[in-house]
């Protein structure tokens, strides 16, 4: 009834769920990751599965690198798609609740007002693409819940925070992109959220209800603006310029507005979600420079 299973459990939700899992004592939490467990690969999945039931998957395991997938749309599909085909079958099989994870980037950007569950999508990356297939092979599977969110960030493995953080030790100027705006999300605050949900459910609060959800922090800001606020934090002389997305060309084009509207989470899971600029600062906190 407790038992959850983390796949992908090295990269950055995976790993926050680990660091909180302290927070829930109650559920009984496996960790894997591609070495032991690749998505992709159904019988390893299989013979995996028969040995041990897990009453909630949650699959944090993802191909994430978002301009290199322009070029390798083959392993990208592998992951994103045929993985989570994959564990959509061993959820329907096992008659586990599965959790996955997709992204504001199945959106094309081109709203003024935040996106909500429902609003058309139209990703314009491959990444995208994937990640929007992902959805409609996670929710093949009956109890399926979707959580989209953007512009993850933690203190493990590689994002925007710890390479702003880099590039401003070492150099005097930064030019960040400004006319991209969005939510940044702290993978703590997903993790809890989830877990959360997770819990709830075995105390039989009933509250697993199939769907699209979307979970980003509250507020909104540009990329300038996030690269602004973690080099003040930390009182780096470096200078953050703005520029135009125009200026800093990259394979895999990105919405220029991908705002989440969240009151559906907040509602169907009663759960409040953290402002923006307080997660931030909660999470470099804990980063010693
Ligand atoms: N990062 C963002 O800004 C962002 C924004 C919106 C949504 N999301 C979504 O949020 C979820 C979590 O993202 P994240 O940033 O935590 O990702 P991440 O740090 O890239 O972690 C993904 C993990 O999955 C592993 N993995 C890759 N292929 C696998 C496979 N075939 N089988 C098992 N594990 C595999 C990766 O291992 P390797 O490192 O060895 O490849 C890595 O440990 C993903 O679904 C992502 O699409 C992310």
């Amino acid at each position: 009834m407790n038992s959850v299973i983390i796949l992908g459990a090295n990269g950055q939700l995976g790993s926050e769920i680990k660091k909180i899992e302290q927070e829930f004592v109650d559920l009984n939490i496996v960790y894997t990751d591609i070495e032991e467990l690749d998505i992709s690969n159904l019988s390893k999945l299989k013979l995996f599965f028969n040995n041990r039931r897990f009453s909630y998957i949650v699959n944090a395991a993802a191909y994430t690198a978002v301009d290199k997938a322009e070029t390798e749309e083959k392993k990208a599909t592998q992951v994103n798609v045929e993985g989570v085909t994959n564990l959509a079958r061993l959820a329907t099989n096992y008659k586990s609740h599965l959790i996955h994870i997709s992204t504001d980037y199945v959106f094309d950007g081109k709203a003024n007002k935040p996106y909500v569950e429902d609003s058309p999508t139209n990703p314009l990356n491959i990444y995208g693409k994937t990640k929007l297939k992902s959805e409609i092979e996670a929710l093949r599977h009956v109890e399926t819940i979707v959580i989209r969110t953007s512009w993850l960030y933690s203190t493990f493995g590689n994002n925007f925070v710890k390479t702003i953080i880099k590039n401003a030790r070492e150099k005097n100027e930064l030019k960040v992109v400004y006319d991209q705006v969005g939510s940044p999300t702290y993978a703590e605050d997903l993790a809890r959220a989830i877990l959360t949900i997770i819990h709830q459910q075995v105390h039989h609060k009933n509250i697993f209800k199939r769907g699209i959800y979307h979970f980003a922090n509250h507020g909104v800001c540009s990329w300038y603006d996030f690269a602004k606020e973690i080099v003040n934090y930390f009182n780096f002389s470096c200078q953050i310029q703005p520029i135009l997305t125009d200026e800093y060309p990259t394979p895999a084009k990105r919405p220029s507005y991908s705002v989440l509207h969240c009151q559906k989470f907040k509602e169907t899971f009663n759960q409040e979600i953290p402002y923006w600029r307080e997660s931030l600062h909660r999470c470099l906190s804990t980063i010693k420079i």
